[in-house]
């Protein structure tokens, strides 16, 4: 079996349930339920016996060292993270003890498993880190994409904690020995995304007729990548990839953030025209940007590409109208992620924001 930790959330739902569609190996499912963790995402899997959860926290060493004797996984995959930029800059402690001191004291429990493996289990372990490109920093309009040898230059606190888990990964590797292998992805939509991020925050808005905030110019650029893609791609490098080495993950699909409102809107305009006839393009607001804000992010996904035959299977024309349609389908599944808490946080994030 395998185990999987913040499997409640975006990318580790979308996986867990890809996962036993295309494999039929078992899941153990390990997430804090943060605010971000949602059980919702996995209830089609209610009854399935490939499939547990548990709750608890990837830096509660006696709860992981519990799990990892009593299920024994062939491989571990750490999605577990705070992963939000714009909390990062409001609060970034969170970040520090999940993304740091969470992947260390995560780190310890498997490498106290790991001594107990016979030659056998030993080769065939693999912890897999899921990173992200933002760990690269930011790229001038003309520079070449982040390759697996760019230099590391976080720039957000989100970043920076990354990052950090990053090279405390790479140490223990080089160190002890752990077969890890480390994702570094560009940023990923569809469904089951938290209404914070970009996409799903702009469907939500615009179904609501409310504003559909673009930081600065809204001419920042990110690399966006279907997220079964994403999940298809740490399938492969599970599988295939080379122990204690790094594997970019990207769309080739360079956009910049109006680009993508705007997509969202045309189709919004055929799908769910507004009652009053108005394009929804009319609800874009320019607001204050995020401070620091990387301008530009694209990933060279050639190496995975070449050593284990993985490249994305969706355009973003395809992604996205997939995508709204999903949200479009699910309005009860955004209604409910819209708690209390989601809606403080949406006023202390855009309250202060010039318009
Ligand atoms: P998310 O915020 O939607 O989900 C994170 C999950 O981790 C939640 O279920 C949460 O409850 C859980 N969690 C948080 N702290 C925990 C802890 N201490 N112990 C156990 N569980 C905990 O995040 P996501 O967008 O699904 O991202 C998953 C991973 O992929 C993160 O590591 C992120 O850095 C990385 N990543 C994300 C993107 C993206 O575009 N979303 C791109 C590249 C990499
Ligand atoms: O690049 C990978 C990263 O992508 C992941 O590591 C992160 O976990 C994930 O959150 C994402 O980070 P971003 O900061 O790029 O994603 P976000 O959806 O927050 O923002 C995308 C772009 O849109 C960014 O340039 C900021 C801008 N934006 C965002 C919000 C929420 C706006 O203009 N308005 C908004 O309201």
């Amino acid at each position: 079996m395998i185990l999987v930790t913040g499997g409640a959330g975006f990318i580790g739902a979308n996986f867990i349930l890809d996962w036993l569609r295309e494999r039929d190996e078992p899941v153990l499912n390990v997430d804090k339920l943060t605010y971000a963790g949602n059980l919702e995402n996995l209830a089609d899997l209610a009854g399935d016996p490939r499939y547990a959860f548990v709750q608890g926290d990837i830096a509660d060493h006696g709860l992981i060292d519990a799990l990892l004797a009593q299920h024994k996984p062939r491989a571990l995959i750490n999605f577990a993270a705070e992963s939000h930029v714009d909390r990062s800059i409001h609060g970034p402690g969170e970040f520090i003890q999940t993304n740091i001191v969470g992947t260390f004291k995560l780190l310890e429990s498997v490498r106290a498993y790991f001594a107990t493996l016979d030659e056998t289990k030993k080769a065939a372990f693999r912890f897999l880190h899921v990173s992200t490109d933002e760990v690269y920093g930011s790229l001038t309009a003309d520079a070449p994409p982040f390759t697996e040898d760019t230099r590391y230059e976080p720039n957000s606190p989100y970043s920076a904690s990354k990052a950090a888990s990053d090279h405390l990964v790479r140490a223990y590797h080089h160190t002890y020995g752990l077969p890890v292998v480390t994702t570094n992805c560009s940023n990923n939509y569809g469904p089951y995304q938290f209404p914070e991020k970009l996409i799903p925050l702009v469907i939500a808005n615009a179904l609501a007729g409310k504003a559909l905030p673009i930081y600065g110019d809204g001419q920042q650029i990110r690399d966006w990548l279907y997220v079964a893609d994403h999940c298809a791609a740490i399938r492969r490098v599970l599988e295939g990839g080379a122990v204690g080495e790094v594997y970019n993950i990207g769309g080739w699909n360079e956009k910049p953030n109006l680009d993508i409102v705007h997509s969202i809107c045309d189709l919004l305009d055929k799908l769910r025209p507004r009652t009053d006839g108005k394009p929804y393009r009319e609800q874009i607001t320019y607001v204050t940007d995020r401070p620091g804000h990387d301008r530009r992010y694209a990933i060279d996904a050639s190496r995975i590409e070449r050593e284990l035959g993985w490249a994305p299977a969706e355009t973003f024309a395809t992604g996205i109208a997939k995508t709204v349609r999903w949200y479009l389908d699910h309005s009860e599944w955004i209604r409910n992620v819209q708690s209390g808490a989601y809606r403080e946080w949406v006023e202390k994030n855009y309250a202060g924001r010039k318009q």
